[in-house]
């Protein structure tokens, strides 16, 4: 996050739980906002006070995998810049991968840095020679095939 995160960077954080990484964002992105995402009831008390205390912290309990949730926050958020996700080491890759192609083929961001240790032992196992390559924070082969007609 040091590394990516500039300071007009508007940041989405999907699994901010109680905030420790939201604290660190909001630091590095000051001139802009961090909104962040848990549906954890441990998250709703101290992300609230943590927007209180960070004025560029907008906190939403919900479930991330609901796609009508991200459309409409699509429709109103269209400069989204970086996609942190964190949902966990107990959440399965197959999960945290689909919500990873959801949320950034619609938001496109600049960057999405996504921390799951199935995803990262999944890449490092291939051995493939194909050259297909993204050179943003969502898959530009394929991220255009799924943004719903009324998103278009
Ligand atoms: C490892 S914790 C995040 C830690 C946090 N990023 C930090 O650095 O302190 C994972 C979080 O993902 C949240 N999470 C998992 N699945 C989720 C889902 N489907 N929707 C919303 N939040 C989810 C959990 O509630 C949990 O708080």
């Amino acid at each position: 996050m040091i590394r990516y995160i500039e300071s007009f960077d508007n940041v989405v954080e999907l699994g901010c739980h109680v905030g420790t990484s939201t604290k660190i964002i909001s630091k590095l992105c000051q001139d802009a906002t961090v909104y962040a995402f848990d549906n954890s009831p441990e998250s709703v008390e101290a992300m609230d006070n943590l927007g209180i205390e960070y004025s560029n912290i907008k906190f939403k309990c919900a479930d991330v995998r609901d796609k009508d949730m991200l459309y409409e926050f699509a429709k109103s958020h269209k400069d989204i810049d970086v996609l942190c996700i964190d949902l966990g080491g107990g959440y399965h890759p197959d999960t945290v991968f689909k919500v990873f192609f959801l949320w950034s083929s619609i938001l496109k961001p600049r960057v999405c840095l996504l921390r799951n240790r199935g995803l990262v032992d999944f890449i490092n196992s291939s051995q493939t020679g194909e050259r297909i390559h993204s050179d943003n924070g969502f898959l530009s082969s394929c991220a255009d095939d799924i943004i719903p007609k009324e998103l278009k």
